[in-house]
């Protein structure tokens, strides 16, 4: 099966010796005339434990030598004679130009880093023929001439960056359906943006004087192919709008009457029942707050049933203030529906109204006093709970942030903060703590139901666990479908997740956090992917930077971290149950990649701020 990434490796190439001679011969032949002084290889052991240097097998897979003093040209028969090479990363050193041609032999490059060089001249006339280039970084540079056209050979390119060079001329047609990341600020370009770049943002263009979309419209409209229009194709044009608009309104009508049907739009009240009198309360669905409801009878509170919190805790509210406060829909869950509740005091707290809970009130008490006492700076509080036949509530504390799958999968593009490495590997690590410590109570005890909405974060440095042992409450094993792209193979009764299976779940989030993925239906209504099985097929056939979320590629020191984050995803998600390693171990291996990076970005800072030194 899928054992480790090396050997996987180590086992789809058989290198000949003559191929190993020549990487070594032609990695001296590059240090002699660029890093003579600057690269601390040694000669007695082998070329591929060098800095700097990984190997696959025993060929040269990548070349990562960023700020470390290499100046000169780079000549033929050096690098190009790499030719399994996929990843050279050069940036923040002093080469120039020419780039040797017979860089396009290394036919497997899917990563250049050439950023911050002193390379001159046009961009080179070998570049498009790297098809299998996906990053291209050839920033901050003295590159001049055009654009070429060309470019539009390499149809994987997922980033273009070639920003603080000194292009000149139109930015040419280009038509990359993979391109994400693409910056042309800082050059000596004019004219108008193509139309398949229109897109990107307006600071991947800055400070030149182009028009059209996303910049200001252009002059006069030749440029931008505009003409005047007749007063026939005006009115065509109005129909044809009014046609799309009316067409348009027609499918959000009929959404919202079919999320409707599922509950999840209608506006909502909740119906707690004390002893015989039904009370109804302000509970709103759309986000407005409700008006404080005069309809509560202080009698009917008293005479029954009561909120019950857990440990000494200060009972600031009742559930009168709780049925009065306003509230909004939060989502609807595997196990219920969860609302923001507002209350009078200031206080915020997350209530869950739980579904199909059929069990007697002792029972019920017993199960949800287990989970009240688990108490752990991972897991989201439960401060108490309200049985009654006909309602279950669940208070737990807010958390402002709202969950890892929003925060993950919302609002991709504009206006939005990426998730770096090191955030994400530190909400890795808090959520397997929360789970271990779920492990920790006893042997069979178990999440249930891991997945990337239960993460939620009360600040980047706060994330906790949700719905931690719900599953033990529900009457009957429903089956939910966004929980299916984490659910374990040997999983058949939802009710019961052995902790295995929660390893397994939690695999998959690892998953989730390194690719950028959704699992599949984790997302309403949208497909995703089954993301261990995909992963696997995308090493299999090496395509090793693509696995990872193209946001995590712009910190490109950490490749070798996420390598390892990603094979602990994988060996979480092993089929056979004991070959998943433990709660305990997987906090334990987050917690070594986690330390390792930092103290790699440390380094890196610092050999960075060295190199310029040395530079300047
Ligand atoms: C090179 O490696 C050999 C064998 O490990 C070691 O004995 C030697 O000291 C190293 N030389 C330098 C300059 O580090
Ligand atoms: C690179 O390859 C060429 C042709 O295969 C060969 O002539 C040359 O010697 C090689 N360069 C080095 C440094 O070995
Ligand atoms: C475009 O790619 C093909 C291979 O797909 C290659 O043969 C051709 O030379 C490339 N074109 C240019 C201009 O490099
Ligand atoms: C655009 O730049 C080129 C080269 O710098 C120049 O020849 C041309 O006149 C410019 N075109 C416009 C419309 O400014
Ligand atoms: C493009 O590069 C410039 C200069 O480095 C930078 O200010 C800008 O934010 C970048 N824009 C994008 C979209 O990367």
């Amino acid at each position: 099966m899928f054992s480790t990434l090396l050997l996987l490796f180590h086992t789809y190439l058989s290198p000949t010796a003559a191929d190993i001679v020549a990487d070594a011969a032609a990695l001296m032949a590059f240090r002699t005339a660029v890093g003579r002084l600057a690269l601390p290889w040694n000669t007695s052991v082998s070329f591929c434990k060098w800095p700097g240097v990984i190997c696959t097998g025993d060929r040269v897979t990548s070349l990562h030598l960023p700020a470390s003093g290499l100046i000169g040209q780079i000549p033929a028969g050096t690098l190009g004679n790499l030719s399994d090479l996929q990843t050279l990363s050069l940036r923040f050193n002093a080469l120039s130009s020419p780039l040797p041609s017979d860089l396009s032999r290394c036919t497997q490059l899917r990563n250049l880093y050439l950023h911050g060089n002193r390379f001159s001249g046009d961009i080179p006339e070998f570049l498009p023929s790297l098809t299998a280039l996906v990053h291209l970084n050839l920033a901050d540079n003295s590159f001049s001439g055009e654009i070429p056209l060309a470019l539009n050979n390499l149809t994987r390119l997922g980033t273009l960056y070639l920003e603080r060079n000194q292009l000149i001329g139109r930015i040419p047609e280009l038509d990359l359906p993979n391109l994400i990341q693409f910056n042309v600020s800082f050059n000596r370009l004019n004219g108008s943006v193509p139309s398949k770049l229109r897109g990107m943002p307006a600071d991947a263009f800055l400070d030149m004087p182009l028009c059209g979309e996303p910049l200001s419209a252009c002059p006069g409209g030749d440029s931008s192919g505009r003409s005047k229009l007749s007063g026939g194709a005006i009115a065509g044009i109005a129909i044809g709008s009014l046609a799309v608009f009316l067409i348009v309104f027609g499918v959000l009508f009929l959404l919202c009457r079919r999320k409707g049907k599922t509950g999840d739009a209608k506006p909502f009240e909740v119906e707690v029942a004390l002893g015989d009198k039904k009370m109804k309360n302000g509970f709103r669905a759309d986000g407005k707050p409700a008006k404080a409801a005069a309809a509560v009878a202080p009698a009917a509170l008293e005479s029954q049933k009561q909120l019950v919190f857990f440990g000494d805790g200060h009972r600031v509210f009742d559930l009168g203030d709780l049925l009065r406060a306003s509230a909004e829909v939060l989502g609807k869950g595997t196990f219920g529906t969860a609302y923001k509740v507002m209350l009078e005091m200031g206080i915020v707290v997350a209530v869950k109204r739980l579904q199909d809970v059929n069990m007697s009130p002792e029972e019920f008490s017993k199960k949800i006093e287990a989970i009240g006492a688990m108490d752990h700076p991972n897991l989201v509080p439960l401060l108490a709970y309200y049985f009654s036949k006909n309602e279950k509530l669940l208070v737990y504390a807010y958390m402002p942030m709202g969950s890892l799958s929003s925060i993950l999968h919302g609002n991709r593009g504009s206006g939005r903060s990426p998730l770096n490495w090191e955030i994400r590997t530190s909400i890795a690590l808090a959520a397997a703590r929360g789970i271990e410590h779920i492990h920790s109570t006893s042997l069979t005890a178990s999440h249930g139901n891991i997945k990337s909405s239960n993460v939620l974060l009360a600040s980047s440095s706060e994330v906790r666990v949700a719905d931690h042992c719900l599953a033990h409450l529900a009457g009957n094993s429903i089956v939910s479908d966004r929980f299916a792209g984490y659910r374990a193979p040997e999983v058949t009764d939802t009710q019961k997740v052995s902790q295995k299976a929660d390893v397994y779940s939690f695999g998959v989030l690892l998953l989730e956090l390194i690719t950028g993925k959704a699992p599949a239906q984790a997302i309403l209504n949208e497909g995703g992917v089954d993301l261990p099985r995909w992963v696997q097929s995308v090493i299999h056939e090496e395509w090793m930077t693509e696995v990872f979320d193209m946001e995590l590629l712009r910190y490109q020191n950490g490749e070798e971290e996420m390598v390892q984050m990603l094979q602990l995803g994988v060996d979480c998600t092993a089929q056979i149950p004991d070959q998943r390693p433990t709660m305990s171990a997987v906090v334990v291996r987050i917690d070594e990649i986690r330390q390792a990076s930092l103290l790699a970005n440390k380094e890196q800072h610092q050999q960075q701020a060295l190199a310029f030194d040395v530079d300047d």
